[in-house]
């Protein structure tokens, strides 16, 4: 017995790193999965291992920023596998630069993803829950325990400079997940947000091997200068970046059974940071 037997979980950006990492863990306790991710080849892998696990997927291939994403990922979960248990917003990059360099585009678009699309994924999951959430009371059934984890980062937490985009963003969660705490006990479920130090992901990598993404067209820089990284490395008190599994396991600690009653939290998982 999975101890997300028969539960059915929407994770976005679980294409690559700490989203496909949750992905797999959370089939390898037995849950359904609907992976998202904006980049098709890597959304249909994870779908792949998730399978390879026993577990079932769907894919929803498609930016989390597109005005119709939401009703798209919420609506493939109740299709295909007949509700919404667990949501994990996790989908997101980072485009840095101080904020005297700092495009209103490069605002926007990091607002967008970390902030506007959780919000709206989570508008969209209300009348799933708060109907399933009904027909249980009505039927007298036990209303089961849902969870919403949103990724946020210590950059929100603490600041970091070169990231005022992606701090506001990271901390805007952290509103959204006390708020929802809040409004949507009534339908026992609780919402969570993890806070990631420094994960070993493509966003992390030593730049020395001259990373970058493509998000939308635009090619971002991604990575932190090798002896930069050495150096926070230095200053976690645990000696070592976390590596997506670990972070995966902080993300599963506030969907598993036992957090039933923990609600409107910030889990940083940054090794003591
Ligand atoms: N790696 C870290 O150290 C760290 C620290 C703090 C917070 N985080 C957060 O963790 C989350 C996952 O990051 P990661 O390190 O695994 O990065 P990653 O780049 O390895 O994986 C993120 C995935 O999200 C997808 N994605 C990005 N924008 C998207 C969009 N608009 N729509 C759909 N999919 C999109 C990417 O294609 C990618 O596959 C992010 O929210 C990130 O901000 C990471």
């Amino acid at each position: 017995m999975g101890k997300l037997d028969g539960q059915v979980a929407l994770i976005s950006g679980s294409g690559r790193g700490i989203g496909r990492a949750v992905a797999e863990k959370f089939a390898s306790e037995g849950a359904s999965i609907v992976i998202n991710d904006l980049d098709e080849g890597p959304a249909l892998e994870a779908a792949e291992a998730v399978r390879a696990l026993g577990g079932r997927a769907e894919v929803v291939v498609g930016s989390v920023t597109d005005p119709d994403f939401a009703e798209r990922f919420v609506s493939t979960a109740v299709e295909k596998f007949g509700g919404v248990d667990i949501i994990v917003n996790n989908a997101g990059y980072t485009w840095d630069n101080v904020i005297q360099k700092m495009t209103d585009e490069q605002w926007q678009a990091i607002i967008d993803v970390h902030l506007t699309a959780p919000f709206r994924i989570l508008r969209a999951a209300q009348p799933v829950i708060s109907q399933a959430v009904k027909a249980a009371r009505a039927e007298g059934r036990e209303v089961p325990t849902r969870k919403v984890i949103n990724i946020s980062s210590v950059a929100g937490l603490d600041g970091n400079a070169g990231q005022v985009n992606y701090s506001a963003g990271k901390l805007g969660v952290v509103g959204m997940t006390k708020t929802l705490a809040k409004e949507w006990g009534r339908y026992n479920v609780t919402v969570n947000a993890v806070a990631f130090g420094v994960i070993s992901t493509r966003l992390t990598v030593a730049t020395d091997d001259a990373a970058s993404i493509t998000v939308q067209g635009n090619e971002i820089k991604v990575g932190i200068r090798a002896d930069v990284l050495a150096a926070a490395e230095q200053g976690i008190p645990l000696g070592r970046a976390g590596s997506a599994q670990e972070a995966a396991n902080g993300v599963y600690l506030l969907a598993s059974p036992e957090s039933s009653y923990i609600t409107g939290q910030v889990l940083r998982v940054d090794g003591g940071l």
